[in-house]
């Protein structure tokens, strides 16, 4: 079996319902190691970023206003970074499909999740799809330093001076 890491978001409306606890609870069954978390407010560019591949969907304003905090007021997302054997797989089975609709109703977004009137999945939580994309994501959102092993490959670099473990 793979060893794997993955990304999970809380997106807005989870921390706006303080729902974090039961998230973390849940996630917990896959007997995963968290090597990384954080809390922090998504700006556009960061947006843009993670959701490159989705930019022409005529949904895309709507996903861009919702993980940015605009939809509902709060701006925080949490970030980690969970990291196991199958550890996307399993993450993505206890997220439920992306769809909160279609998703088993004891999984998260199937228990949390809704679709707004506009078509938007407001599904609680972001899970990486694949291990592309994880490695992607978790480049994006983490930087080496804020990880408690050295997940991908790194460099040091020196900006104005000061010396600075980057991805490679
Ligand atoms: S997936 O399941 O993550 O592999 O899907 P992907 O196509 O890569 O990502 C789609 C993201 O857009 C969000 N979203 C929607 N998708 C399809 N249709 C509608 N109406 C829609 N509304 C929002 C969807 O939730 C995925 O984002 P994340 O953050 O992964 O949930």
């Amino acid at each position: 079996m793979a060893n794997e890491a993955t990304l999970v978001i809380v997106k807005p409306d989870g921390l706006k319902k303080s729902l974090t606890g039961n998230i973390l609870t849940r996630l917990a069954e896959a007997k995963l190691k968290i090597i990384a978390a954080k809390v922090i407010a998504v700006d556009r560019k960061l947006a843009d970023k993670h959701y490159q591949h989705l930019k022409n969907e005529p949904f895309y304003p709507e996903l861009s206003q919702y993980i940015t905090g605009e939809l509902h007021g709060e701006n925080r997302v949490m970030a980690l970074v969970y990291s196991g054997e199958e550890a996307i797989t399993k993450v993505r089975k206890i997220a439920g499909a992306t769809n909160p609709e279609e998703a088993d109703p004891v999984s998260i977004r199937g228990a949390y999740g809704r679709i707004l009137t506009v078509g938007l999945f407001e599904n609680v939580i972001h899970a990486s799809s694949d291990v592309g994309e994880a490695e992607r994501e978790i480049k994006l959102w983490f930087e080496p330093s804020d990880i408690v092993c050295e997940l991908y490959p790194c460099q040091k670099k020196t900006f104005d001076n000061f010396e600075k473990t980057v991805w490679k």
